[in-house]
């Protein structure tokens, strides 16, 4: 009967997403992409932004004054919950996320800053907030939650890995960039996460994965949007663009495969 419930009728509709790639080959569009399409679905969707270059914000369409400032900064609030020198490990967190967070599209916007080897060795204040406000969200049923990675595989920390029960692997259709997912992968695996997936960005039409060790399963092929292409001058928003049914489809398609 418990398993029953647990495997069937019962089994959360939620999951916790890692998005993982070499630098600049579309992590945080696809955060929002994904985010976006469950939102419109009536999902609760938290976004995580755990990247230096704090991009996330700006791919939702926010102007800089209205992006929040990132977690590892609010250095009033983490003397306030964590402490200096002896630190709290468990400090309160559960007023946070909703007072942290910006609303935007239907999305909750938490900037994390760089989740410096949560779950390892840093035991800094602005780390321990971090860690404890992750495994506050993560632990939360009913709601997803998107944490859009620092680029490359050093920021792979065992914490976030062991959080999230979905890593979302992208790639450009280039060798470079595919090792990099490789390594990824393999390195997630290791510490736990065995569900991932590959999505190819900017790929061309006649995309062929080639025969590579290691890569997680080729679940879709991204194009170059050219909406998204012609307004990279005007606008660094990636919501509304003329191919959302087609991102749409992708981020179902990205969905399902986690969850089966
Ligand atoms: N399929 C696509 N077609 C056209 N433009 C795209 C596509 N995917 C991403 N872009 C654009 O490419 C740029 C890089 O994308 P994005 O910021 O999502 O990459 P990233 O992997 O998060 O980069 P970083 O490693 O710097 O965090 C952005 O300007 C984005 O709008
Ligand atoms: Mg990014």
């Amino acid at each position: 009967m418990f398993f029953a419930l647990l495997n069937g009728a019962g089994r959360k509709s939620d999951m916790k997403l890692a998005i993982a790639g070499k630098g600049g080959v579309g992590k945080t569009s696809l955060a929002v992409w994904i985010g976006d399409y469950l939102a419109r679905q009536g999902e609760e969707v938290w976004l995580l932004d755990a990247d230096t270059a704090l991009s996330l914000g700006q791919a939702l369409g926010l102007p800089e004054s209205d992006i929040p400032l990132p977690l590892i900064q609010e250095k009033e609030l983490i003397r306030e919950r964590v402490g200096e020198g002896f630190i709290r490990l468990n400090p309160a967190v559960e007023d946070l996320p909703e007072r942290l967070s910006k609303k935007v599209a239907g999305l909750k916007l938490l900037v994390m800053g760089t989740i410096a080897g949560a779950g390892g060795g840093c035991a800094c204040s602005p780390n321990a907030l971090v860690k404890a406000l992750l495994a506050h969200l993560i632990i939360e049923n009913r709601q997803w939650v998107i944490v859009d990675l620092e680029a490359g595989v050093e920021h792979l920390g065992r914490g976030t890995v062991q959080s999230v029960d979905g890593l979302v692997v992208v790639s450009e259709p280039s060798m470079r960039s595919l090792q990099t997912a490789s390594r990824i992968s393999v390195l997630a695996r290791e510490m736990g996460l065995p569900r991932q997936v590959l999505i190819i960005n900017r790929a061309p039409d006649d995309f062929h994965l080639p025969d590579m060790e290691g890569l997680p399963p080729l679940t879709a092929t991204i194009p170059v949007l050219p909406s998204l292409a012609s307004r990279q001058l005007a606008s660094s928003s990636v919501l509304d663009l003329a191919e959302r049914e087609q991102l749409d489809r992708i981020a179902a398609k990205i969905i399902s495969a986690l969850k089966s």
